[in-house]
């Protein structure tokens, strides 16, 4: 299958490069569709997938460190890269206002729809806080905020930054890094390393959301590139390597076959494998390399009860 790459949407165009190459991918930002963030709001709620309440509790036993440590007397703007439904961050926002601090809340999402609601809800839990959402791709927000004196803390949540390799990751935070002022920070959520079998169950829960999750892409592209996967055809397989610390999900076709995609033929052979996503897991050490390899040097790190989950601020490399 050969298809002409410069007419078409950038998921058409993503879906195409992935499948034409030798060892085939999708990527994974494109999991997040009306259905997609339906199953990902499931997935936060399963036992299995431990991340958003350790880190919940990160935010519950840490808000007030979390505030000293970002705190200068100044105003200051937090801008929430990919801020979801808020959930967690709801937290630190409502001890900020409860301490008297003057800050702006600044969520940034591509969906214009996300930020409605998100907006709507925290107006009616916390009232008298500032929102100014942004609507927009993170690095657009970025380029605004480099312009403004104010002070910025640069908050990303979730470990996001775990859905990038680690070379990704560095480009990612060096572009973001280039984006802040002396006296900005970053604060991040990053899973860590643990008991290997903690970390696969969290991808490869008993109910099978993360299998629905994985699958449902396949759906999309059926839907939005006219496409005819069989999705009872593909199997779901997470695998996590304790030495790279990478968790990777891959749908693999379980019979030889041809889906048509556009009109286009991609051939799978028995057993070939796509790979979906990379949540990679860090440990202290690794961080703080991603942290000088980016431009950064940490400032402090808060951990839940168990030390499965962190979250770092830091800041601009002198
Ligand atoms: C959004 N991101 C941090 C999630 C993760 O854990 O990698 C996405 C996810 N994939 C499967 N389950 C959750």
């Amino acid at each position: 299958m050969t298809k002409e790459l410069t007419t078409l949407t950038p998921l058409a165009e993503d879906v195409f490069k992935g499948l034409q190459a030798e060892s085939k991918h999708l990527p994974s930002k494109y999991f997040y569709d009306a259905r997609g963030d339906e199953l990902f709001q499931q997935i936060m709620h399963l036992d299995e997938y431990y991340l958003t309440r350790k880190e919940l509790e990160i935010f519950q036993t840490h808000k007030e460190g979390i505030l000293k440590a970002i705190n200068s007397d100044e105003p200051f703007r937090i801008i929430e890269l990919g801020a979801g439904d808020g959930l967690k961050t709801k937290v630190l926002l409502k001890h900020f206002m409860e301490a008297q601090v003057d800050f702006t809340y600044t969520p940034v999402d591509i969906s214009g729809n996300v930020l409605e609601i998100l907006e709507g809800n925290l107006k009616a839990e916390i009232p008298g806080l500032k929102i100014e959402s942004y609507e927009g791709d993170y690095f657009d927000a970025l380029a605004e905020i480099a312009e403004s004196p104010e002070t910025d803390i640069v908050f990303f949540l979730g470990s996001n930054v775990g859905n990038f390799s680690e070379a990704e990751a560095v480009d990612f935070l060096t572009k973001l890094q280039h984006f802040l002022k002396p006296s900005d920070l970053l604060f991040m959520g990053v899973d860590l390393k643990k008991d290997p079998s903690i970390i696969l169950n969290a991808y490869n829960d008993n109910q099978g959301v993360t299998r629905e999750f994985n699958l449902n892409l396949l759906d999309r592209i059926n839907t939005e590139l006219d496409a005819n996967f069989d999705r009872n055809q593909f199997l779901h397989y997470p695998y996590y390597n304790p030495h790279t610390g990478e968790c990777r999900s891959y749908l693999i076709s379980k019979i030889e076959q041809v889906v048509s995609i556009m009109e286009q033929e991609v051939h799978f052979s028995a057993w070939e494998a796509i790979f979906m996503e990379i949540s990679k897991k860090y440990d202290r050490r690794q961080l703080d390399k991603l942290a000088a390899a980016s431009g950064f040097t940490s400032k402090q790190t808060f951990l839940d009860s168990d030390g499965w989950f962190a979250d770092v601020v830091w800041q601009k490399e002198k």
